[in-house]
């Protein structure tokens, strides 16, 4: 379907954070925009913002003030709804409520022609229960942006059961010509984004419960090792407790309570306390003046390499880029069959596999296990987690610091827990992702692209798998379940196929 001309009017309902961020993007585009509030003023009020917005990119020299005026002409507050009549396309933004939102909808049907696109930025509610008192619910789609609209690339395109395809893909069309990344996504809690990214957020909180850290130092990892712009703390923080509490909690119970979308006690706490984050001047950290951030726990440096060999052992998987930056760092290697073990003095390091780390050692017969975390790019990561066997000798925890350190990398050291960090939530971010696909959510590629625009991972969850190969998250997640006796663990069906059939999301 091609997208809408820029000729045809837009009407955006709802003038707050959202509204005035998607009719700065659809005036941008060319489109007049209509835009309403209920709230007296609030419409030239967002008119205005995004005017004193673009004014500054004006005062930068990143925009010509002819294109700020021309933008900001196109955008036409209007007081009354009955002045949107002639829109080809009406996205609502407004408040968060499904009869409220009903009530709007059934307005816009009798004022409107038959052929405009209803369309819903809820985050929330079913597109399916929002059209359900339409006469037509075929023309509602869901067209939900981020926020700020204006700088997040991603729009998931939701069809509800009632949905029109050639709507969906109206509306896909159009969101691409106005320069977004639109993914198309069924009407399932959470959609895309909010449900595959609730591990994000849950594994890092269940490791500070868990004591296997702090908060500072988790967020190092995920931001050195994993190659997230931030950690979960930082995130949290920033986004405010109570709003990511309460989505968790929504799609917890949208999903009959299953136990993969558990909220956290320790973030409830926070939540009552009061200590929403940056917003309330202190969440996981504290934000009043001169407070700095606590530093990540690094491990002291051993003081250069006692032992001038490292012995690899087969295939190292994924840290295979280690064995280089071994060699550039003066090592000598020696490379032996085996099962991806690395041999330093006493240490015997290995990658999770989901175990603990004392486990594995009791299971193996190798007391000085050292595991050690998933990193996004092992030739360059700067920071790695290790966690060591409680039968492991204080030497041999030197060593493995040694030998990490001799190639350039800080270490954290954890406490033995399964799976260290990125391991689990990378393993968890692909486990939700496998499921959501296995439900017709989305498309493979759509999953993994909504990810990266609507929130900055370094890679989708479903390339990352992939490229650890078949069966690495299927271990992991079933070694986790084992750990753990727990439902949440559960590998998603679509990892135990591909781990039996030795192929990957993509191939
Ligand atoms: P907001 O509170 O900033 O703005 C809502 C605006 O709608 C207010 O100006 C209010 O006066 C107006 N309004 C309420 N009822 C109305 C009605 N019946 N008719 C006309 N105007 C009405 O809220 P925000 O954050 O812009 O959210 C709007 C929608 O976007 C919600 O559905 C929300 O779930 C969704 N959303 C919000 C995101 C966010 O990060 N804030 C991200 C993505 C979606």
């Amino acid at each position: 379907m091609p997208a809408l001309d820029s000729s045809i009017n837009v009407a955006v309902i709802g003038a707050g954070a959202m509204g005035s961020g998607i009719a700065q993007v659809a005036a941008q585009a060319g489109h007049t925009v209509y835009l309403h509030d209920q709230r007296e003023g609030a419409a030239a009020a967002g008119r205005d913002n995004t005017a004193k917005i673009l004014q500054r990119r004006v005062d930068k020299g990143k925009m010509d003030q002819q294109d700020v005026d021309a933008i900001v002409g196109r955008i036409q507050p209007v007081d009354k709804l009955s002045d949107i009549a002639d829109a080809g396309l009406v996205i609502e933004a407004i408040i968060e409520n499904l009869e409220i939102k009903q009530g709007l909808l059934g307005d816009l049907e009798s004022l409107c022609s038959d052929q405009t696109i209803l369309a819903t930025n809820t985050s929330s509610i079913s597109i399916t229960a929002l059209g359900a008192k339409m006469q037509k619910p075929e023309r509602l789609v869901g067209m939900h942006f981020f926020n700020p609209a204006p700088l997040m690339a991603l729009v998931e395109v939701v069809s509800g059961l009632a949905t029109d395809g050639t709507v969906a893909e109206t509306v896909h069309a159009t969101a691409l010509q106005w320069g977004k990344k639109p993914v198309h996504a069924t009407s399932t809690p959470g959609f895309i984004v909010n449900r595959v990214a609730r591990p994000f957020y849950a594994e890092s909180l269940r490791l500070v419960q868990e004591q296997a850290a702090d908060p500072a130092t988790l967020d190092a990892l995920m931001r050195e090792a994993g190659n997230f712009r931030m950690g979960a703390f930082e995130l949290t923080d920033l986004i405010g407790h109570d709003v990511n509490y309460a989505v968790t909690n929504s799609v917890f119970n949208a999903y009959y309570q299953d136990t993969r979308f558990l909220p956290s006690l320790i973030q409830q706490e926070l939540v009552e306390a009061g200590r929403l984050g940056r917003k309330s001047g202190r969440g996981f950290y504290r934000y009043g003046e001169g407070d700095d951030r606590p530093a990540a726990n690094t491990e002291a440096e051993q003081g250069g390499s006692i032992h001038k060999t490292v012995t690899v052992e087969g295939d190292l998987g994924p840290a295979k880029a280690l064995v280089q930056r071994w060699q550039e760092a003066g090592l000598e290697i020696e490379e032996r069959d085996g099962n991806g073990r690395i041999r330093f003095g006493e240490a015997v390091l290995v990658l999770t596999d989901g175990r603990m780390a004392s486990e594995r050692a009791a299971a193996e017969g190798i007391d000085n296990t050292i595991v050690f975390d998933l990193a996004f790019d092992f030739a360059t990561t700067t920071r790695l987690a290790i966690a060591a066997a409680d039968q492991a000798s204080g030497q041999a925890i030197q060593d493995a610091c040694a030998l990490l350190q001799t190639a350039g990398i800080a270490v954290s050291r954890l406490a033995d827990r399964p799976g260290l960090v990125i391991m689990r939530t990378v393993a968890m971010l692909a486990n939700e992702a496998a499921d959501a696909h296995l439900h017709g959510v989305a498309t493979v590629a759509d999953i993994d692209l909504a990810m990266k625009a609507g929130l900055n991972y370094p890679e989708g969850p479903l390339s990352w798998s992939d490229r650890l190969g078949a069966g690495c998250v299927f271990t992991v997640l079933t070694n986790l379940q084992n750990s753990y006796g727990e439902d949440r663990y559960r590998p998603a069906l679509l990892l135990r196929k591909n781990h039996y059939a030795n192929k990957g999301f993509y191939a």
